[in-house]
């Protein structure tokens, strides 16, 4: 089937509701677009797990905070289509903003406490943004499976309680962080980054793959580990180290020694403008 692109929620609605009636199952990846090999191997996930793969391409106004780069997000709407085609997706939809924000748009999906935290503490609006436009694309699409990255792993926390909450009965997949060769997590803001800048965040993933060294080893002071992870990531020389910290997965509580089934490392930091987030999830 060649890839099919919707720019109307009315079009995108009927074209799903059709697919529902052949008892089609839809797989959902939303993105904001300027794909990279993180994108795909979601797209790839999205394939294997249903019947159609549906992607949306749609830079979310409501996510941004007032000083952020949403005019500057990087766009590239031909590439990301060639990309997403490839990557074996069957519709793509694209809406343009007035679509999915009416003039008077006045509704939004918050989910408290955990979005208030980490990234929420320094992108106040930030997730009431993302929940917000989600359950609106859950709403159209109305999918079986929606697929989100690790890399966001705060983001996939929150989308998975709000699907929990609100009754969604949609299955949430998690797929892990696709990275460059020298460990650099993909991300579509890294085309900001200076040739310099982008050497230094190097130190992201090292003090990463750091913890998870010494958590194999048996270290379960989460303090000592995030002490040298957080001297690792002085070394690249940041503009500003935002968080280093160590949770549960499945709660977001701040964790000081690493005896849970699962524990999170999560960082952000900023290289010049560019703020980078990145986390490595470790299985004891
Ligand atoms: P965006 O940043 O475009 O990311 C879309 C999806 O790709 C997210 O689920 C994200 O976690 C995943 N992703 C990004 N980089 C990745 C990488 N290196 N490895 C694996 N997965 C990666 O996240 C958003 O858009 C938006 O907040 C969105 C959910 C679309 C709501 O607007």
């Amino acid at each position: 089937m060649a890839l099919q692109v919707f720019r109307s929620t009315l079009d995108m609605h009927k074209a799903c509701e059709q697919l529902h009636m052949s008892r089609k199952r839809i797989g959902l990846v939303p993105t904001m677009g300027y794909l990279h090999a993180g994108h795909v191997s979601l797209f790839r996930y999205a394939r294997a797990h249903a019947d159609i793969a549906a992607a949306t391409i749609f830079v979310n106004p409501a996510q941004f905070g007032p000083n952020e780069d949403f005019k500057r997000y990087p766009r590239d709407f031909e590439h990301d289509c060639s990309l997403a085609e490839e990557a074996g997706v069957d519709i793509v939809f694209a809406p343009a903003d007035e679509e999915m924000y009416a003039p008077g748009y006045a509704s939004y999906v918050e989910v408290e406490h955990v979005s208030k935290i980490f990234e929420g503490a320094f992108r106040p609006t930030h997730f009431r943004g993302v929940t917000t436009i989600v359950a609106k694309l859950f709403n159209i699409v109305r999918p079986q499976t929606a697929v989100f990255g690790q890399k966001d792993a705060q983001q996939v926390f929150l989308l998975k309680k709000m699907a929990l909450d609100l009754n969604f009965n949609i299955e949430i997949l998690v797929v892990p962080i696709v990275r460059e060769t020298d460990g650099l997590a993909m991300s579509s803001r890294n085309v900001y980054l200076s040739n310099t800048e982008r050497q230094q965040a190097l130190v992201l993933s090292q003090a990463l793959f750091q913890a998870q060294k010494r958590v194999q080893e048996g270290e379960r002071r989460c303090g000592v580990i995030l002490d040298e992870m957080k001297n690792i990531v002085l070394s690249g020389r940041p503009a500003q180290i935002d968080y280093i910290a160590c949770v549960d997965p499945a709660t977001f509580e701040i964790l000081e020694n690493a005896l849970k089934p699962q524990i999170l490392f999560l960082l952000a930091v900023r290289f010049g403008p560019t703020r980078l987030i990145d986390n490595i999830l470790i299985s004891l």
